[in-house]
């Protein structure tokens, strides 16, 4: 496979657009009412050509919607302008910002357009609008296509220089810095939920982290069978034993040297690198979505890798339970009672509710390991995304301000969370004649009682679990996207770290 991250020069500036060094310098337009008046000279510098464009309606600014046209000005350093609609000026979120860089990336790579310039204007906070913009530019190194023998996906820029203009220029940099290692994290956990089955098997997957972050100040545990059998991981195990492959517990740790003992953040994200199913076998009908069941591992690890690049206050713990959930002659049957390494017993009623199981023993080695506040995630249930949409990880967890914590933290990353509630009814449904607890309570509040199942195996320790069964994988292609895996959570995790955990107030930057 071809990899897509390419190293690509990122800059930050604090230079005017004239100043600009760039083939073609993306400029954001808020609706039609922008009149660009703090840009001053670009109407001029193109000789009044986007003034002509804007008066007959050729370019209206709708969002995503680009127009480039030459710079004809002595004196201007770029060549072209490109105007990007960039939607309405108060809703230019973290979000919002990110998605608009990332659709000028990749029609700058679909042009394949060599150095480009972005002038960061109209975010609240134009650090933080810096750090995004270099995020979203950063996602058009990633492709989809990277099975295919033609490449016809263009080239990612070169060089980018992302300036605010009459800004701080150390403070650009650094904000520059800080989005293109997000960006290139958000990459690293596409690239492998993109990877089929075949190739990212558990031992793949724990093989490639390893290598990728066997580096200063992280290191990896690859748990195999019969060390996973010695913890007493029944959950795990019984999952695993449908499929030839076998499993792997993979542990992450980040210990940046002088960082206070707590908080130690536990990230533990959910691994299926294939889920058919089990026994309880899903229908053929988008079945091959389902090697993306490894997604919320993927974006522990990327998260664990960017932190310690951005060298991170806070010790962080990530733990990717990872298995292939087959439906082998070996495989669990509904009716199964399982033993989990904390104890429990758990009647498996539908093979397929798999991450829950895994999870579970996965929580609570977290917590053996030290983790004083746990997140996990995971492509978790189809109910999810029936109840929020694909744009829309759920929230839960307990207490309330831990919850309020990781929800500010991803409103500060952009990644979009909604906080779904977990009553004791939820757990009365996991009720079984014969063990603590059944795996699946049937349709109603799916996405609840999975919550519920996993809020057994957080002990008393503060807890949040992302439900990203919608937003891991785009089902659209959209300007800013293709169709495939997103990164989601990815920048979530990594504002957690950066900010120890809601310990630290959220920066500025
Ligand atoms: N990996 C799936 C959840 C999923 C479904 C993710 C669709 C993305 C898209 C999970 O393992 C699963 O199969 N969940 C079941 C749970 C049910 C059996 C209680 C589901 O959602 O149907
Ligand atoms: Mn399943
Ligand atoms: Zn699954």
């Amino acid at each position: 496979m071809r990899s897509s991250t390419a190293g690509a020069e990122f800059i930050g500036a604090a230079v005017s657009p004239e100043q600009l060094a760039a083939d073609v310098a993306f400029v954001p337009v808020f609706g039609e009412a922008d009149k660009l008046d703090d840009v001053a000279g670009l109407d001029a510098a193109t000789g009044g050509e986007i003034g002509r464009a804007r008066a007959r309606g050729e370019f209206r600014a709708k969002l995503y919607d680009i127009f480039i046209t030459p710079v004809t000005a002595a004196g201007w350093r770029t060549g072209r302008v490109a105007l990007v609609g960039a939607g309405r000026r108060e809703e230019f979120d973290p979000e919002r910002i990110r998605r608009v860089a990332a659709a000028c990336g990749y029609f700058a790579r679909r042009r394949r357009i060599l150095s480009i310039g972005f002038v960061a204007r109209g975010a609240a906070d134009v650090n933080h609008g810096a750090q995004c913009v270099a995020d979203g530019l950063s996602q058009s190194d990633f492709v989809i296509s990277a099975y295919k023998k033609d490449e016809s996906a263009g080239s990612a820029p070169a060089k980018v220089v992302i300036t605010v203009p009459g800004g701080d220029a150390g403070q650009i940099g650094e904000a520059v810095r800080r989005g293109r290692i997000i960006g290139r994290a958000s990459n690293f956990a596409r690239e492998l939920a993109n990877e089929p089955g075949n190739v990212l098997t558990p031992r793949e997957f724990a093989a490639r982290i390893e290598m990728a972050h066997t580096n200063a100040g992280l290191s990896v545990e690859v748990l195999d069978e019969p060390r996973i059998r010695e913890q007493k991981m029944g959950l795990l195990l019984g999952v695993a034993q449908g499929s030839a492959e076998p499993p792997r517990l993979i542990v992450i740790r980040y210990d940046p040297p002088g960082a206070p003992k707590t908080p130690v953040l536990g990230l533990v994200g959910k691994g299926v690198t294939f889920d058919s199913g089990g026994i309880s076998i899903k229908p053929a009908e988008g079945m091959d979505r389902m090697k993306d069941d490894m997604s919320g591992g993927a974006a522990v690890a990327a998260a664990l890798r960017a932190l310690a690049e951005l060298n991170a206050p806070c010790r962080v713990i990530g733990i990717i339970p990872t298995v292939e959930n087959m439906p082998g002659g070996k495989a669990i049957r509904p009716g199964d009672v399982l033993t989990g390494a904390s104890g429990k017993t758990v009647e498996v009623i539908n093979t397929d509710a798999e991450g829950r199981l895994i999870l579970g023993d996965a929580l609570w080695y977290a917590q053996k390991l030290g983790a004083t506040h746990l997140v996990d995630v995971a492509t978790l249930t189809g109910a999810c995304m029936v109840a929020l949409g694909r744009t829309v990880s759920g929230l839960f967890g307990q207490p309330n301000a831990w919850v309020a914590t990781v929800a500010r933290a991803a409103a500060h990353a952009g990644d979009r969370v909604w906080h779904m509630p977990i009553y004791e009814e939820a757990t009365e449904q996991l009720h079984s004649e014969i063990a603590d607890m059944v795996n699946s309570a049937g349709r109603p509040g799916g996405a609840v009682t999975a919550a519920a199942f996993l809020r057994e195996f957080a002990g008393s320790v503060p807890w949040a679990h992302l439900d990203i069964a919608g937003p891991a994988w785009a089902e659209t292609k959209e300007p800013y996207q293709p169709k495939g895996p997103t990164g989601v959570a990815v920048r979530l995790l990594i504002e957690l770290g950066m900010t120890r955990a809601g310990v630290d107030p959220a920066p500025a930057g």
